[in-house]
């Protein structure tokens, strides 16, 4: 028996564990009711008299050893685990924070999925861009103050200009270059001008231009179509007028006005009074520019528009100020947690 207790002492000497279930194991096997050294604790009643005390003696050493390691391997291993006996199922859980879509995103998808829904598909162009595609081919004048370096980045001017566009209307010359009409495409896409930040302005933000090429296309036709893009986004109540205007790749050209959404139309602060908000601008696609772009404007026609998602963002979320949108201040952001693009 002696022998025996010796073993067992050098064993729990040695003994170590890998977490609280593990040391919990131990506990069951050398010191529960039915472990080893209760059972042999039990045995001492069979040792002879003389050997009693000496054998008493060590398995009360032996019991001390074994609650001293066992107390010890659990103190280790709670500071590096939790174990399920640990758990307080009653306790509140920690909120997991998803991402949120960010808010022009999400109007951004709505544009594009209203338009989608009348069969435009989407086409994309790149940032950086050439005087063609921005400017000449969109029959802008040699001397069109956009041309200018206050509106226009320059990347370089000679022996060619490279600059970052200034609108997406040049993903409609990249798409007319390539494709004969039918042509039905809108056009996403980030915009630079070099203007001072503000809150009403950036020298950065976001579009979504369009374009429809086809035999007798009619400005009845662009107006139905935006008429029913202001109803799918601000409500079917929403009204729209058109009023003249100029840009040098439409002809003739307009800027389209909305009911104001906040005053249905009656005239507040937002709208300044007059019942109307600018939303977009368009145009019938001027000829030159179909001939530009290899386009044979005898047999087709076309209407082209361009909103800034910015301004739709504003008007749908009430974003007052434009840095909001790319500063990402998670407080922002989250305001936007349960908005939803359809
Ligand atoms: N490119 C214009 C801008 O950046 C927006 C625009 C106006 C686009 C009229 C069009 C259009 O296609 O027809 O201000």
């Amino acid at each position: 028996m002696l022998e025996k207790i010796n073993d067992i002492i050098e064993e729990i000497r040695g003994l170590d564990a890998a977490g609280q279930a593990q040391v919990e194991e131990l506990r069951i096997k050398y010191l529960s009711k039915k472990g080893l050294i209760p059972s042999l604790m039990g045995e001492l009643r069979n040792v002879a008299a003389d050997k009693k005390r000496e054998m008493g003696q060590k398995l009360n050493e032996l019991k001390t050893l074994a609650t001293e390691k066992i107390n010890e391997l659990r103190d280790k291993t709670a500071s590096t685990e939790t174990t399920d006996v640990d758990i307080d199922l009653t306790r509140t859980a920690t909120p997991l924070h998803f991402g949120t879509r960010h808010p022009l995103s999400l109007v951004k998808d709505e544009i594009l999925n209203i338009f989608a829904g009348m069969g435009f598909t989407i086409a994309e162009g790149p940032e950086i861009e050439d005087d063609w595609h921005v400017f000449s081919s969109l029959n802008f004048p040699p001397d069109h103050p956009a041309r200018d370096m206050q509106d226009t980045f320059f990347i370089s001017r000679e022996p060619s200009d490279v600059l970052i566009r200034t609108h997406t209307s040049s993903v409609q010359t990249r798409v007319m270059e390539k494709t004969q009409p039918p042509i039905r495409i809108v056009c996403p896409g980030r915009v630079y001008r070099n203007e001072a930040i503000s809150a009403r302005a950036h020298c950065f933000f976001h579009q979504v231009e369009g374009l429809y090429i086809d035999r007798n296309v009619s400005f009845a036709d662009l107006k139905q179509v935006l008429l029913y893009f202001a109803q799918q986004m601000f409500g079917p109540e929403t009204k729209i007028r058109l009023r003249p205007s100029y840009f040098p790749f439409t002809e003739p050209s307009a800027e389209m006005d909305i009911s104001c959404n906040i005053c249905g139309g009656e005239g507040c602060a937002f709208c300044k009074g007059t019942g109307w908000v600018e939303i977009l601008g368009c145009g019938m696609v001027d000829p030159n520019v179909l001939k530009a772009c290899g386009i044979d404007p005898e047999v087709y026609t076309g209407y082209a528009f361009g909103m800034g998602v910015e301004r739709i963002t504003n008007l749908k979320y009430r974003v007052k100020d434009l840095r909001l949108f790319s500063e990402n201040d998670i407080r922002f952001l989250h305001e936007f947690d349960n908005a939803r693009s359809r």
